[in-house]
Order: C-alpha cells, then structure tokens, then sequence
C-alpha cells in the first residue's frame, strides 16, 4: 500500500475546514488509496474546538487517515508536510481598514512563510484559500526563498466553479457540458470569469448562449464576482462548504492532474504569460500533466476581457505594492 502523504491544514477549527478535513480524510482529494496524515494548525484560543474536531474525526473511524496532529505552533506542525493547505486568516471586523488587514494578515503569512520554508518537506505544494488569498500567498512564497516560487498557489477554483454553474444554468445543460472556464486576476470582485473562452459541449460558450453581450456584462460577471457577499446575505454566513469543495479541487488537480481536453483556474506566481509580468500571484487557465503546471497558451483575449484583466491586475499590484510598503515582502 502507498505510504502517507502528510497533509497540513490551518485554520483548522473554521468553518471551511468543518467541511473540508472529513472529505480529505475520507479520499476524496488524494484517492480512496492515498493514506493520510493530518496536521492542524490553530491559533491557541481554538484548539479546545479543534480538539472537538479531532474527536469527531476519530469517530469516523477513516481507515485512511493514518494519525491526526493538532497544534499552535505552524513550526511544528509543518514539520515534513508535503501539502499545506492555508485556510486560516484574520477575518476583517469592524472598523478594520483594507491596509489593517492586509497587516494582520501579513503576520501570519510571513510566519508560515517562514516556518515552511524551515521545516516543509522538499516537494511541498501550498495553496492560500484565506483572503485576501492571492497577496496572503504572494507573502508566504516571498518569506519562503528555498521553496521554488510555483508551489505557491492561491485559490480561485471557487470562482471557477460558480461561473461554470452560471453558464451551466443559462444554457439548460449539465455542469459536466461546461468546460475551459477560467478566471483571470485576483479572487475579489475584479476576478474576470472568461466565457468567450469557455465550451458548452465543446462549442464556443459565448455564441452557444447566443452572443449575448448585455447577459456577459451586466449579469453573468456581476453574479460570480459578487456571489460571496450574496450567500453572506442569504445564509448569515460565508460559504464555506463550496469553498472547502473548491480547495479539495485545486489540490486534487495540483497533485493528481487536470482532465484531458480541460484546464481549470489556478492563481499562480506571474512571469509574462499574457502580457502579466512577474511580482504578483494571478489566476490563469492551467493545465497540470505529469506533475507540472503550465499555463494554457493561444487564447484569444478581446478587448473587452484585457481591460477586465488588465483592471484585476492592477488591483493585485498594488496589494502588493502595500505589503511591500510594510516590509511584509
Ligand atoms: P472561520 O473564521 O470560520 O475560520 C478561520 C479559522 O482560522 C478560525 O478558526 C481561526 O481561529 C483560524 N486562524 C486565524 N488565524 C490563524 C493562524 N494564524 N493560524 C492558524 N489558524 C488561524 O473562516 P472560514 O469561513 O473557515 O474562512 C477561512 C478563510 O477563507 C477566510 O479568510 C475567508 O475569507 C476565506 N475564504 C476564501 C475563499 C476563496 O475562494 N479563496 C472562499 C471563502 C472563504
């Protein structure tokens, strides 16, 4: 049988880790073959509910979950990881500004920079789900000089999967029909979810949902890029269950490969693919084969996505631009 594979996850006593570590333990992102080792990270005040947690995962009685670590120390609880899964982060509270949070943040994510970079095994893969995900990466991965920049991720699969579901239901077809989305640029609400790019069973999205411009414009990207705020307002709380799935996802194809004749959306360093120069962390359409992630070359970018791309770009390197002001990177 294989040997483990030692999983991290912070964060680990949030909501999104309730629905993400019993689907990882389960087999769900490596495999019903793949055992593991969990190692959770918290921050001291949670780890009485992470001990709850744990309990409950004892009480699935996983057979593929090897052992299971908790702990307050991401020193420790890094030590030897093969994937870490960053999940955990400073929610912005009340009176907070955007430069606090990015601080508070950056705290964090120069430590586990750090701590990775002191401790991970050798073929570590990271991938930043709290926000603001894509500079929260671009900080690990700049505090982490020995581990090559492109294990760094951050996630906007779940941004991936909502435009998919949009297109999907616009169209009358099933989830499975769509495929080649991609969002370009920052998770927030200047994500660009691309669908002149996008199929529905294998014809051009766009011209399949009858090249309707107005629906492109003023409702299907309003929709995806503010989908979080609006199942805030429906649920009284942030999705959690979809953006577990979509974590489980990015890894799973990271780790595992992405389907023939597909690619899916990965926010990764930057280094000149379409027009984007090095320095920041932005999603693109990637492929991964044979363990490498290659950005899918030869779309066509129309006007109208360049100045969407374009506008989530900048919005990154000034994010970036602010942490650099902070000394974070
Ligand atoms: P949550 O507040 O329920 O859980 C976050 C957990 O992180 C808390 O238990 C907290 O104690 C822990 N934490 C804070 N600082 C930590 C540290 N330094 N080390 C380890 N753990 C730490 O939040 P939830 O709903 O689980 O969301 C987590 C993050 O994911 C948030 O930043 C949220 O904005 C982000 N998110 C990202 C999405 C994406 O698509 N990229 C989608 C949805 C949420």
């Amino acid at each position: 049988s294989k040997s483990p594979v030692t999983v991290a996850v912070t964060g680990a006593a949030g909501a999104i880790c309730y629905n993400l570590l019993f689907r990882i333990a389960a087999g769900d992102m490596l495999g019903t073959d793949q055992p593991i080792k969990l190692r959770l990270l918290e921050i001291t005040p949670a780890l009485k509910a992470l001990e709850g947690v744990v309990m409950e995962l004892d009480d699935c009685a996983f057979e593929l979950l090897d052992s299971v670590e908790i702990g307050d120390d991401p020193n420790t609880i890094f030590d030897g990881v093969n994937l870490a899964m960053l999940v955990g982060a400073r929610p912005r509270t009340k009176g907070m500004e955007r430069g606090d949070l990015l601080e508070a943040n950056g705290a964090i994510f120069t430590a586990q920079g750090k701590a990775l970079n002191a401790h991970a095994a050798d073929d570590v893969k990271v991938l930043v789900t709290g926000n603001p995900a894509n500079t929260n990466a671009l900080i690990a991965q700049s505090n982490a000089p020995d581990i090559p920049a492109e294990r760094f991720n951050a996630l906007t699969r779940l941004d991936h999967n909502r435009a998919i579901a949009q297109v999907a239901q616009k169209a009358g077809v099933p989830v499975s029909a769509v495929t080649n989305m991609t969002i370009w640029g920052n998770h927030s609400a200047t994500q660009y979810p691309d669908v002149f790019n996008a199929r529905i069973n294998g014809e051009n999205a766009f011209e399949v949902l009858g090249s309707d411009f107005d629906w492109v414009e003023n409702t299907f990207l309003p929709t995806v890029q503010k989908r979080g705020a609006a199942i805030i307002d429906a649920r009284g709380a942030s999705s959690a269950a979809s953006a577990a799935n979509a974590t489980l996802e990015h890894v799973q194809n990271w780790v595992l490969g992405t389907p023939e004749s597909d690619w899916t959306s990965m926010a990764i360093p930057t280094s000149g693919a379409y027009g984007i120069d090095s320095g920041i962390i932005s999603s693109y359409p990637v492929t991964v084969t044979d363990g490498t992630t290659s950005v899918v070359e030869g779309l066509e970018i129309n006007d109208f996505s360049r100045a969407k791309i374009d506008a989530s770009v900048a919005e990154l390197r000034e994010e970036a631009a602010a942490v650099k002001e902070l000394g974070l990177i």
